[in-house]
C-alpha cells in the first residue's frame, strides 16, 4: 500500500554542550516569560543558574514543583499566575513531565473552560501561548511532538491531548544536564524510547524503504547503549541516549504508517493507578502484548529479530531478547516485583480502560478489553 502522510515538525533544536544560551534567540525583551519546572533537579545541576544567567535582562519569573505525571491540579495553580500576569512565553525546564505540563499550561492559558477538556477529548487545543524546552532528562520525545500526558489525581486518571499548537517553539538538547540523572530515570529513558520506537515499527508490514530501516537504526542504538551500560556517564553515552530518544517520537517514524500504543494506554493506566514510572509500566506490559499478539505481529518481529538483535525465525526469542535487554538496564518485567501493586489490577484497570474508550486498542484496533486483561494477568508472573 503506498504511502499517504502529513507530518510536520516546527520545533527548532539546539543541540550540544552550552547550547542553552541560545533560548534568547528565540525571546524578546517585550516577554513576559515563566520559567517552569519539577522539584529542583535543576538547582541540583547548574541548569537554574544557566537559565538565570541567559535571562539576565528578560522579564521572568518562575513556577516550580510540577510532579512527575505531572498532576491536572498543581498546573492550575501555574495557570492562574499565567492568566494575572498576562504571561505571553512559557519556557519548560525538565523532562517530559514538566514538558507536558506546560503544555497543559500554554493551552489552558488561552482557555475560558476546564482546561481538562483536553484531556477527556471534549474540546480540541485551537490556540496556545508559545512554548520552549530545556529538555534534562531524555526519555520522552516531548521536547520536539505534539503530545502531552497529564494526569488527573483526585480520579486516578491519566489521559493524554495532541495538537499542532502544542509543539514547542525550540528545545535545547544540552547532553551535559544529563550527569545528575540516576540509573533508573537513564533506564526508564531508554526503555521508554524502545517502546516509542516499537509502537510504530512492531506493527504489519510497509512498503518503504526508509521508515523500517530509520526505526532499526533507533532501535540497535538503544541496544548498543544497554550492552554498553557500564559507560552511561560518559558524554558520548549521554549524547546518544538523548539523540536516538528524540528521534524515536518526533513523529516521522510513525507517518503514513500502521501504529499500535496499545502498551501505553494500558501502561498509563498502571500508573494512574499505582504509580509505577511511566517507562515501567511498558516493560511489564509490552512484552506480554507481543506474546498475545504473536501471530499478528510475526512478520515484523521476525524482522525485528534478524535486523536488530541476530535472532532467525524464532519470535518467542526475539520476545525473551527484549525483556533481557529492560532487564539489563534494572527494570523488571514483573508487575508483581511493584510492592503497590495489590491483587486488584483487573478490578481496577479493565473499568478505567472501558472508561476511556480503550477497548479496541493496537494496529488493527483488535485489543479488547478480554486481550488487556489477558496481558495483565500474563504480567503478573
Ligand atoms: O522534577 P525534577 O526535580 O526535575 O526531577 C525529575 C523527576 O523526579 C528527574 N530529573 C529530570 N531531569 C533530571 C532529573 N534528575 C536529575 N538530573 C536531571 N537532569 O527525573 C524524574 C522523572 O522526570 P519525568 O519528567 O517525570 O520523566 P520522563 O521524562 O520520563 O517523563 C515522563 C512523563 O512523560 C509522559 C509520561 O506518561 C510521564 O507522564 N510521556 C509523554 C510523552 C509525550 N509527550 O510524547 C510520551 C511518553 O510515552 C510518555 O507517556
Ligand atoms: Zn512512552
Amino acid at each position: 500500500m503506498s504511502l499517504v502522510y502529513d507530518y510536520s515538525n516546527p520545533t527548532a533544536i539546539h543541540f550540544g554542550k552550552g547550547q542553552i544560551a541560545s533560548i534568547v534567540k528565540h525571546l524578546n525583551k517585550d516577554n513576559k516569560i515563566l520559567v517552569v519546572y519539577g522539584g529542583g533537579s535543576i538547582k541540583n545541576n547548574g541548569v537554574y543558574d544557566e537559565v538565570s544567567a541567559a535571562l539576565a535582562g528578560y522579564d521572568w519569573q518562575e513556577f516550580g514543583g510540577i510532579e512527575p505525571n505531572p498532576a491536572y491540579e498543581t498546573l492550575n495553580k501555574a495557570v492562574e499566575i499565567i492568566k494575572a500576569e498576562k504571561i505571553d512565553f512559557v519556557l519548560a525546564v525538565g523532562g517530559g513531565s514538566v514538558i507536558d505540563g506546560c503544555k497543559y499550561l500554554v493551552a489552558a492559558g488561552l482557555y475560558d473552560g476546564d482546561a481538562w477538556d483536553f484531556l477527556d477529548g471534549s474540546a480540541i487545543v485551537e490556540k496556545a501561548i508559545p512554548l520552549g524546552a530545556i529538555l534534562t532528562l531524555p526519555a520522552t520525545g516531548s521536547e520536539s511532538n505534539g503530545a502531552a500526558v497529564v494526569s488527573k489525581k483526585s480520579t486516578n486518571e491519566k489521559r493524554f491531548f495532541h495538537s499542532p499548537h502544542s509543539f514547542p517553539k525550540f528545545a535545547v538538547l544540552d547532553p551535559s544536564v544529563m550527569s545528575t540523572l540516576d540509573d533508573r530515570q537513564l533506564a526508564n529513558g531508554l526503555v521508554d524510547a524502545f517502546v516509542h520506537t516499537c509502537e510504530q515499527y512492531l506493527t504489519c508490514p510497509n512498503t518503504s524503504l526508509l521508515h523500517d530501516g530509520y526505526a532499526e537504526t533507533i532501535l540497535r542504538g538503544l541496544v548498543t547503549l544497554a550492552a554498553s551500560w557500564d559507560n552511561r556517564k560518559d558524554a558520548i553515552w549521554e549524547e546518544n541516549l538523548m539523540l536516538l530518544a528524540n528521534q524515536a517520537l518526533n513523529g516521522f517514524i510513525g507517518s503514513g504508517v500502521a501504529q499500535d500504543w496499545a502498551t501505553h494506554m494500558i501502561g498509563h493506566e498502571l500508573t494512574a493507578f499505582y504509580g509505577v514510572d511511566h517507562a515501567q509500566s511498558l516493560a511489564v506490559v509490552q512484552p506480554q502484548l507481543l506474546r498475545v499478539m504473536i501471530e499478528e505481529k510475526s512478520e515484523k518481529l521476525a524482522q525485528m529479530g534478524e535486523n536488530v538483535f541476530g535472532i532467525k525465525d524464532d519470535n518467542e526469542a526475539v520476545i525473551v531478547a527484549i525483556e533481557k535487554l529492560y532487564e539489563s538496564v534494572g527494570v523488571t518485567t514483573n508487575l508483581n516485583d511493584y510492592e503497590r501493586v495489590d491483587d486488584k489490577v483487573i478490578e481496577n484497570i479493565i473499568p478505567s480502560l472501558e472508561a476511556h474508550g480503550m477497548i479496541a486498542i493496537g494496529e488493527n484496533q483488535n485489543i479488547t478489553l478480554e486481550i488487556s486483561e489477558k496481558i495483565l494477568k500474563m504480567a503478573m508472573k
